[in-house]
Formats: structure tokens, sequence, C-alpha cells
């Protein structure tokens, strides 16, 4: 199973029920069949970056730029601490600009002074120096999300401006330096992108496990009509084609790194209503409800039709958490709920 033929094989499979079974068994022998809940915050979206699938790209003159206020990002810890979830992500636009690390820096020492220590912070704010990032880590966060969007330099190049900006190398380089200041680190690709073959997908999951990632984010590609990438979008694989090849990445990748962390998508929630539900039966183990303002969301569309711009943060919060526990899960409220695979390298 771990060849790269072997799995070229499994994700050429016509029937997904054989692996997400396997997948459940591993998620339940190794994880405990704990799902985690991470308070998402997205808390701008202003980038400096043009990655050609995304709709925040700069090169992207219809948004509406915004930053949530300090109090508004400590209002979405408030919610955490009071749904019992006990971890957040600050997702962001990519800046390095001076101002914009400062503030992260405070809003992580802040929230984790907030709650006594107790809202474990995981960052998703991009590229950024080793500096930053240790001034991050000193601050009290302790996990981060960096996808490598594709492991196949040409096929990055494809979906990215061939630049200094966005340089493959770069990228590498950032998960790398976030290892050796001992993150737990996260990272993922999109799946059904223009130009990507079985063969790349193969090569992504063998990726995770050589850098032996983890956490992992993995989810459709879904296009944006005002990003360059949407010009191909007669080349990409249907959406059942799509959410599909998805849920035999997810649980490949569960059957090969048996105890990481892996999440259950929002943009497999936008190709189909039960989306994240079913990553979660496929061997996901995490689930990262939306807590950003609502007067937000609509800034935050890095795909068409992305979800929840409207849903309430605690109406949500109610379906989701029944609609888990009606699968068999057991939800890890009150708990980090670290990577065990992250722990078990420590020791
Ligand atoms: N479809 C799916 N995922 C996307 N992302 C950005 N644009 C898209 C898109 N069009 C994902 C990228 C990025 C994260 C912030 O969102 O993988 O890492
Ligand atoms: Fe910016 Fe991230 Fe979108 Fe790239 S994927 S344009 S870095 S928000």
């Amino acid at each position: 199973m771990n060849t790269r033929e072997d799995i070229i094989e499994l994700l050429n499979l016509s029937s997904i029920q054989p692996l997400v079974d396997e997948a459940a068994r591993v998620k339940g022998e190794y994880t405990s069949n704990k799902v985690f809940f991470r308070g998402l915050m997205e808390y701008s979206n202003i980038c400096s970056k043009n990655c050609l699938y995304c709709g925040l790209g700069c090169g992207n003159s219809d948004v509406g730029r915004y930053t949530a206020t300090h109090d508004e990002v400590m209002e979405a810890a408030r919610i955490v601490l009071a749904n019992n979830y006990a971890s957040m992500v600050i997702q962001s636009g990519e800046r390095s600009d001076r101002d914009f690390v400062k503030s992260i820096t405070r809003l992580v020492g802040d929230i984790k002074e907030m709650s006594s220590g107790r809202i474990g912070i995981t960052l998703s704010c991009g590229e950024q120096s080793r500096e930053t990032y240790k001034e991050w880590f000193d601050a009290g966060a302790h996990r981060y999300l960096l996808r490598i969007e594709s492991s196949n330099e040409e096929l990055y190049y494809k979906i990215h401006p061939n630049n200094a900006a966005h340089s493959f190398k770069n990228r590498l380089d950032a998960l790398y330096t976030l290892r050796g200041l001992n993150y737990q680190v996260g990272t993922g690709v999109m799946i059904g992108l223009p130009f990507q073959t079985v063969e790349i997908l193969a090569n992504d999951l063998m990726f995770f496990k050589n850098f032996d990632v983890d956490m992992v984010g993995i989810g459709p590609y879904i296009e944006h009509h005002n990003t360059p990438l949407y010009a191909y979008r007669n080349l990409i694989p249907s959406k059942e084609e799509r959410l599909k090849m998805t849920l035999k990445m997810i649980a490949i990748l569960r059957i090969m790194m048996k105890d990481i962390n892996i999440a259950a998508t929002t943009a497999m929630q936008t190709l189909d209503p039960n989306g994240r539900e079913m990553a979660l039966q496929a061997g996901a183990n995490v689930v990262m409800p939306n807590l950003t303002p609502l007067k937000y969301r609509e800034g935050y569309a890095i795909y068409d039709n992305k979800p929840s711009l409207n849903e309430d943060a605690e109406e949500t919060k109610a379906k989701l958490e029944k609609k888990i526990s009606d699968d068999g899960n057991v939800i890890g409220f009150g708990e980090w709920g670290d990577s065990i695979h992250f722990k078990r390298k420590q020791r």
C-alpha cells in the first residue's frame, strides 16, 4: 500500500466504499473516533499574493478588503471558550509587513492570556520569515497550516505566477522552518485542479508521508469566476468526481498515516451539503466551524459558492454537533486535539 503504484491503483478504483471502510477502521483504532473542533477566524482578506486559483488574490479588484478588529477576534475566542472547542485557527491573506506581524503576535498573546492558556492556537497566515514564525510561536501559537497546494513543481507554477513572490522552493523551505521551530505542521493540496493527474495526486500523498506531516487539509479545487485559472474550467473534473477523488485521498491518507489530524474542509461542504460529514466518515477528524463575523463572510470568498455566508455560528454549531455524533464520532470537547502523530514523534 505504501508504494506509488499501489496508491495510483487505489485512486483509480471506481468504488470508494472498501477504502472508506478501511479508513474508518483505522481511524477508530488510532484516534478513537474523536473529532476536534477548531473555531475558525478569517482575520483579513488583504493579500499580497496572486495565486491563480484564489478569489482573494491581489489582482482581484472586485473584493472589498477588510481586516477584523482586535476586539472581533477576541470575541471569536470567547465563543471558542463558551462552546468548549478549546482550539482556534486564525487564517489570513498573506502579508509580511511589520504591522501585520505585530497584530498577529498581539492577538495570539491576548487570546492566550484571556483564556489562561486554555485555547490552543493554530495559525494559517502564509509564508513568513523564520523570525516571524518564531515570534508567533513564542507568543503561544503551536500549530501552523501551510498548504503546498501541489507537491509537483511544474503544476505549482501552472497555478501560481512564476515569480519570486510565488516560489515553490520558498514554500518548501517555509514548511521545514516551521518544523524546525517545533510547530505541529499541517499542509495539503487542492484536488481536481486543471492539469492535475492521478500520478501527481499519488505523489502528493507520498510527499505528506515523506515530510512526515502532523496535519493535513485537503479539499476540492473550486473555480472562482474572477481568477486567471477560471479560463481552464473546462479542464477540471465534474463536482462528483472531485468529491469522490477527495474522499479517496482522505481515506488513503488515513490508512497511510494512521494517527495524523485530517481536516474535513469547507470546500467539501461546498460541493455537497454533506461533504464534511462524508470526509469524517472517510477518515477525517477535524472540523473548523466558521466564527468569522457575518459581515466579513462575503469578503472571504476564496472560491465561488462558499457556504455559510449567512449562517449564524450558534445554528451551525448545533447542526454540526448532532450530525457528527450521529455518525458515531465522539466530539473532543475541551481538548486541544493535538496531532497524536506529533506527540508520538516527540517521545
Ligand atoms: N478552491 C479550493 N481551495 C482554494 N484555496 C484557495 N483558492 C481555492 C479554490 N479556488 C485554498 C488554498 C489555500 C487556502 C487558503 O484555500 O489551498 O491554501
Ligand atoms: Fe492570498 Fe492565500 Fe489566496 Fe494565495 S491562496 S491569493 S496567498 S489568500
